[in-house]
């Protein structure tokens, strides 16, 4: 049996009549900048997160920078950023011209609160609290210590569309939040795409101000910005995977409730944990053990595609290596030398995630 770690083709079987014709409505109107589906999409996205406004962006990573750019931040402030996430997160405070610090994670692989206490400086004005693999951060709990010092919250969401905290969405907490729509994440356009978000008016026309050459009319520039668009035919697409959302995440719930029955019993695994009251949308399911390589190559031979997310925490890149006498002991690195991205999503069945649970416990003797 094949069991592929992705097959973006098999997501979109029931709704791919619709998907075209939407692609066709926008050539044949030749709506492809600013359209109709841009803004509906923004309402609607808004509406899912009951979020005040969205704003749709070029990618996630944009997004990030956007978000940042936004909150005006003085030049020396410094950004709290978790050791281990995609790149982008950290990326976005230095092309800000800010300064980064890394701080650890916990066992939900989302930042430590101990950690992040003690991280905070008197130039800390911000934190980017990412939700990752879909899990939710202890956002409560990060919200108090932050209101207290007004440092500004921005949760990366990238990674968790649909997740809840306390039956409220993640990208609501924040200041503002950002998201990704790069093709494999729970909610994915055909191509790149992102969005800011935020309950806050003022920070969203300052947004859109950014993304659009500094201006909210043609010809006007009142700033500095860039070209940030979400455009319309890849917000026609999302349309219309947004209301399957909620029936994928649910899908993905119930394979890594089969995850949790099958491997629970295996004393050589660890699950990431989840917080309390909380829903990951499991974009990704991870599992950690010391034997995490020759898992991998072992689970390759029976054909089972397996990822890593990711290969190094951030302050062990050659990019970051001012950070890393800092950070060299850090739990992110301990535990970022055992994670294993199992099979997840809505291209698979229940008899191949059983699959995947076999050849582990064959792989243990269990
Ligand atoms: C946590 C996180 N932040 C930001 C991004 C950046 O998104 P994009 O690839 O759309 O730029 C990603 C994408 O993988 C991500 O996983």
């Amino acid at each position: 049996m094949k069991v592929q770690f992705l097959n973006l083709r098999k997501q979109i079987l029931k709704i791919d009549k619709k998907i075209y014709s939407s692609i066709k409505k926008n050539i044949r109107k030749s709506q492809f900048i600013n359209g109709s589906d841009v803004i509906n999409f923004e309402k609607e996205f808004s509406k899912y997160l009951n979020v005040k406004y969205c704003l749709g962006v070029g990618n996630g990573t944009d997004a990030l920078e956007i978000a940042i750019k936004t909150l005006k931040l003085n030049k020396n402030s410094e950004v709290i950023v978790p050791a281990n996430t995609w790149i982008s997160t950290a990326e976005a405070v230095v092309n800000n011209c800010l300064n980064l610090k890394f701080v650890d994670i916990d066992e939900t692989h989302n930042i430590c609160l101990k950690d992040f206490k003690k991280k905070i400086s008197n130039k800390t004005k911000a934190v980017i609290v990412v939700h990752l693999y879909g899990n939710p951060a202890k956002v409560d709990q990060i919200y108090k210590i932050c209101k207290n010092k007004n440092i500004k919250i921005i949760e990366d969401c990238a990674q968790s569309h649909g997740a809840e905290f306390r039956g409220i969405k993640t990208s609501t907490f924040g200041d503002i939040s950002t998201f990704s729509f790069f093709p494999s994440k729970n909610l994915g356009s055909f191509g790149d795409g992102g969005c800011v978000v935020t309950n806050n008016k003022k920070y969203y026309f300052s947004a859109k101000k950014i993304a659009n050459h500094g201006g909210l009319k043609k010809n006007s520039h009142l700033v500095i910005g860039r070209n940030s668009r979400l455009d319309n035919i890849q917000a026609g697409i999302l349309r219309i995977k947004l209301k399957q959302l909620d029936k994928w995440i649910f899908k993905r719930q119930k394979q890594a409730n089969l995850y949790y029955k099958l491997l629970s019993g295996i004393k050589q695994i660890e699950f990431v944990k989840t917080n309390k009251n909380t829903k990951s949308s499991f974009h990704l399911f991870v599992i950690r053990t010391k034997k995490r390589n020759q898992l991998k190559n072992f689970l390759a031979q029976k054909g089972i595609e397996t990822s890593i997310h990711y290969p190094k925490t951030l302050p062990e890149l050659q990019v970051f290596k001012k950070h890393f006498n800092y950070c060299k002991t850090m739990k992110a690195i301990k535990l970022n030398k055992q994670i294993l991205s199992l099979p997840i999503g809505e291209h698979l069945q229940k008899n191949e995630i059983a699959y995947v649970c076999k050849n582990i416990k064959i792989f243990y003797n269990v």
